[in-house]
């Protein structure tokens, strides 16, 4: 019998984005329905972690949300922000457990891209080392690319989280020999970062149909998952869809 495939570094972590929580939200403009609110209740159905990713534009997550979820959750919050002056001001007023720094367009629908950190190599070092020495755990989103890790790795982040929007994009169009490709690339780049001591996380798109193969990879170590969750969340509660995806997740590992 081959050998259980567990992570070398311990179990698979769930954290929970509830961005779209504060889209519905912010559909009619009042207080209704409230992301701290679905949160906690993520926080009790198991999640690991909570995201939220406070864009410039503040189009889903708005500032008094990230308080809120500072001061109410009980699960290490991961706080997804641009690279902007902005942004870590915030970061180092909150000092949340972990802070994901991700590209950002004003005119994109979602994150489309990994940051190019090999370009910004130096302006990015500069930029996180106050969050490292704040206690912040940095954690940089980027494409499954190895100059990107690399260039992760020198600038001194802990953490990288390899884009899968690519692949659950193919996956979701029947595109197989991109799908292919495209976990190909996730499977040897998440050994790859782990070799270089990064910890590896992953996300983006990532669905009950999709999420098996990439949970089944042991240097990773999260999912972050947020649009499928919430919009399965309307049809059968928020913790039934988490308690379908940590199956598929343990299911993957086992
Ligand atoms: N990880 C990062 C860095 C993201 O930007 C997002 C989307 O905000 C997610 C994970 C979650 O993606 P999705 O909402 O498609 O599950």
């Amino acid at each position: 019998m081959p050998e259980p495939l567990t992570s070398p570094l311990g179990r698979l972590r769930l954290g929970v984005n509830i961005d779209h929580v504060a889209t519905v939200r912010n559909a009619r403009g009042g207080a209704y329905p409230d992301p701290a609110r679905a949160a906690l209740m993520a926080e009790v159905a198991g999640a690991d972690g909570i995201t939220a990713h406070l864009r410039e534009d503040r189009r889903h997550i708005t500032d008094r949300d990230i308080e809120a979820l500072m001061e109410c959750l009980n699960v290490p919050l991961n706080f997804e922000m641009a690279a902007t002056d902005e942004m870590q001001v915030i970061a180092l007023r909150h000092t949340p457990h972990a802070v994901c720094i991700v590209p950002e367009k004003r005119e994109e629908r979602t994150t489309e891209g990994g940051l190019d950190v090999a370009r910004e190599e130096n302006k990015l070092a500069h930029f996180i080392a106050p969050l490292r020495d704040a206690g912040c755990r940095v954690s940089i989103f980027i494409a499954a690319d190895k100059r990107q890790i690399e260039a992760a790795a020198r600038i001194g982040a802990p953490v990288v989280e390899l884009h899968t929007g690519a692949y659950c994009d193919a996956h979701a169009e029947g595109r197989s020999s991109d799908r292919t490709a495209e976990f190909e690339r996730l499977r040897e780049m998440s050994v790859f970062a782990h070799s270089l001591g990064l910890e590896v996380h992953a996300g983006h798109g990532l669905t009950y149909d999709c999420v098996k193969p990439i949970a089944n990879f042991p240097e990773v170590m999260e999912l972050n998952i947020g649009h499928f969750l919430i919009g399965e969340a309307i049809f059968v509660g928020l913790g039934p869809a988490m308690a379908k995806m940590r199956t598929l997740m343990d299911e993957a590992r086992a």
